[in-house]
């Protein structure tokens, strides 16, 4: 598909007429609805307002998809508003009819009809038949070879008054090539959604990363999986290893349920000390020792249990588990209480296990053996659940001093310390990530002391995978670092730097000054991107970046950062603004100034849509350096252990 001129039934003459394309006949745009109002075509009843609206209307969901400011839009008036909007009469003079589509999937009630003489003899509808759903448009086609030269109508549809009672539509156009794109399932890791350098299990669910540990010169990544099924479901912990965090091998699962229950979230540590007593006799290599909930009662083999934490060993570099026979090693305490984190603290010589309760409680326990625990501290964190991490992090350029950081599922965290009985906050709840899909995150133990980062792994909940063989998918793992700002304590978040060994030959820009219709982007491509910028917004209104089709915008007045519909509070930094953003095939990552925000979020971008802009609104900017680096994929590049 070419881009639109805006003129209805104008001629768009091809933008590279290359021998492939010699014999496709340049597409018609019949209609973008970029007009104020409808023009020729005619409307009935109430859905379709006077003229196409600019984006989602009062009370819809974020609507994506469309092109240029106008579209169809029947939620005027909301689902109960019903109309039709038939156009002029035109001429069949390409193979295919193709345009956006979004909304409804009632058949013959939320529908496009191609209408000859009056009959429908082709209809589509939109992709939406229940709750939730997605208001993004995407790309259909009629075949309509047999029906060149004919005369003919188009008529959008919306009779239906419950829900997704309402269809959206754009950009008819005529044209000998289908835009619609088709959606590899096969092979292995090169299916179309299937992220390249992010972690998937190569088939079924995954949720939270589990038991990430560090051993022997590879990164454990331990998940949350249901083996046999694409949903949630028979909690297994899934097994991956890496020597890089990004080329990672899938190994048989670790741990499976039994008649305690099914294998819920906790960690991973290496018990250097062998304070279990773990170690195989005469071994000199310390046992890996797991920490996991059994969660009684999900499953018919452990019905009438209560979920409780248990541990399980190996004496393999984490190739085989044995679960302990004196499990479990802490009893039932509260609701499901479950996803327990395990620490070493050296000074008292015990490990120290970060478990959630219930509502938003949490609690602290203390052990000599990983296999007796005490109860030290509870601790109540509103606006909080679920998988608790609690980590030691020294302060960014303060040498010597050290804070003990403590997070929950959705990532809020609280910076404090820590005697080996007692955690003491001193901060209010701290949030840095504001993206949509960032949640069960955990840090890697073990990490040696001369590499010495706190490495994070966030589940990305939510993200949508269709037609894919696996579910769900992990963020890019972060470098967790401690700052004191004009507001105290707080953490920042940065890409592994690992990730500068996917980069593709970059392209750099210094100290370019930027208007409004600048790109200096124009014409790199790519589905995988690495782009770090930093501007001095002069006289700019607004900064950003266009990754994938989706802007990436930094508002100055508001001091907002915007990805995907989610917003991040940032000021400048000595009047400069920092970006960095990670692209995968359904990802998008935002790191502002340093990581001092993140924006976790998912995407699923027309695999087609590959190119970048910049995006500069009111002014003159200063472009003080951009970095954009092309990224290779992690499961093809030579001597990967990803197969
Ligand atoms: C968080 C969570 C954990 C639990 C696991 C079950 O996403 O609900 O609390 O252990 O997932 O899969």
């Amino acid at each position: 598909m070419l881009p639109r001129t805006g003129l209805i039934l104008s001629i768009v003459l091809l933008a590279c007429a290359s021998s492939a394309h010699a014999q496709k006949r340049a597409d018609i745009v019949f209609e973008d609805f970029e007009g104020k109002d409808y023009g020729r075509w005619t409307a009935t009843g109430t859905a379709f307002g006077r003229g196409p609206a600019q984006g989602p209307l009062p009370g819809q969901m974020a609507v994506s998809g469309f092109h240029g400011h106008g579209l169809v839009n029947s939620f005027t008036g909301g689902d109960t508003a019903t109309g039709t909007l038939t156009s002029p009469e035109f001429k069949i003079e390409r193979r295919f009819v193709a345009f956006l589509i979004g909304g409804g999937m009632h058949a013959g009630s939320t529908c496009i009809n191609l209408l000859i003489d009056g009959k429908v003899v082709r209809t589509a509808t939109g992709p939406n038949d229940r709750a939730g759903g997605t208001e993004r448009l995407d790309w259909k086609a009629w075949d309509v070879r047999e029906l060149e030269g004919q005369t003919a109508r188009i008529e959008i549809v919306d009779r239906e008054t419950g829900g997704w009672g309402h269809i959206n539509v754009d950009d008819i156009t005529q044209t000998d090539e289908s835009p619609v794109e088709e959606i590899k399932t096969s092979p292995l890791y090169g299916e179309t959604y299937r992220p390249q350098f992010h972690f998937t299990s190569n088939k079924n669910w995954l949720n939270d990363p589990n038991g990430l540990v560090f051993f022997k010169g590879e990164y454990h990544l331990f998940f949350q999986h249901n083996p046999m099924g694409i949903e949630w479901g028979n909690m297994t912990w899934g097994h991956a290893v890496s020597t890089d965090l990004m080329h990672w091998k899938q190994l048989p699962n670790a741990l499976t349920p039994d008649a305690l229950g099914t294998m819920f979230s906790g960690s991973a540590v290496v018990d250097w000390h062998n304070t279990s007593g773990f170690q195989a006799a005469g071994s000199k290599t310390p046992p890996l020792v797991a920490i996991y909930t059994a969660a009684g009662g999900t499953s018919p083999e452990s019905k009438g249990q209560p979920f409780t934490q248990c541990i399980a060993y190996s004496n393999d570099e984490g190739r085989t588990w044995t679960k302990y026979s004196g499990n479990p090693v802490v009893k039932h305490v509260a609701g499901e209480n479950r996803d327990p984190k395990v620490v070493w603290f050296a000074p008292t010589r015990s490990w120290i296990m970060a478990l959630y309760l219930d509502g938003s409680q949490f609690a602290f326990f203390s052990s000599p053996n990983l296999k007796e625990w005490t109860l030290l501290q509870k601790l109540d964190v509103p606006g909080t659940s679920e998988c608790p991490d609690f980590f030691p992090l020294a302060v960014t350029g303060k040498p010597g001093v050290e804070k003990w950081v403590w997070t929950a599922a959705n990532g809020h965290y609280l910076v404090g310390t820590f005697d080996g009985h007692k955690f003491t906050p001193e901060t209010d709840l701290r949030q840095v990530d504001f993206g949509g899909n960032y949640y069960a995150v955990q840090s890697y133990s073990d990490i040696p002391e001369k590499d010495g980062r706190r490495i994070q792994i966030a589940w990305m909940t939510g993200g949508s995978y269709p037609q894919m063989p696996f579910n769900q998918q992990m963020s890019f793992p972060c470098t967790l670092t401690l700052h004191e700002t004009s507001d105290g304590l707080r953490l920042f978040r940065e890409p592994v730097a690992e990730i500068s060994r996917l980069h593709e030959a970059s392209h750099t820009w210094r100290s370019l000054t930027v208007s409004p219709e600048d790109n200096p982007l124009h014409g790199l491509k790519s589905e995988l991107w690495d782009i770090q910028a930093e501007f001095e917004p002069g006289t700019a209104t607004e900064i950003g970046l266009t990754v994938r089709g989706e802007a990436i915008v930094y508002d100055v007045q508001k001091k907002t950062l915007t990805c995907l519909g989610h917003t991040a509070p940032l000021d400048l930094e000595g009047g400069k603004l920092k970006l960095r953003i990670l692209a995968d095939r359904t990802t998008l990552e935002v790191y502002g100034n340093s990581g001092r925000v993140s924006l976790t979020s998912c995407f699923l971008p027309r695999p087609k849509e590959q190119e970048l802009g910049l995006h500069i609104v009111g002014g003159k900017a200063k472009l003080l350096h951009l970095v954009v680096a092309p990224l290779r994929s992690a499961w093809i590049t030579a001597g990967s252990e990803t197969k």
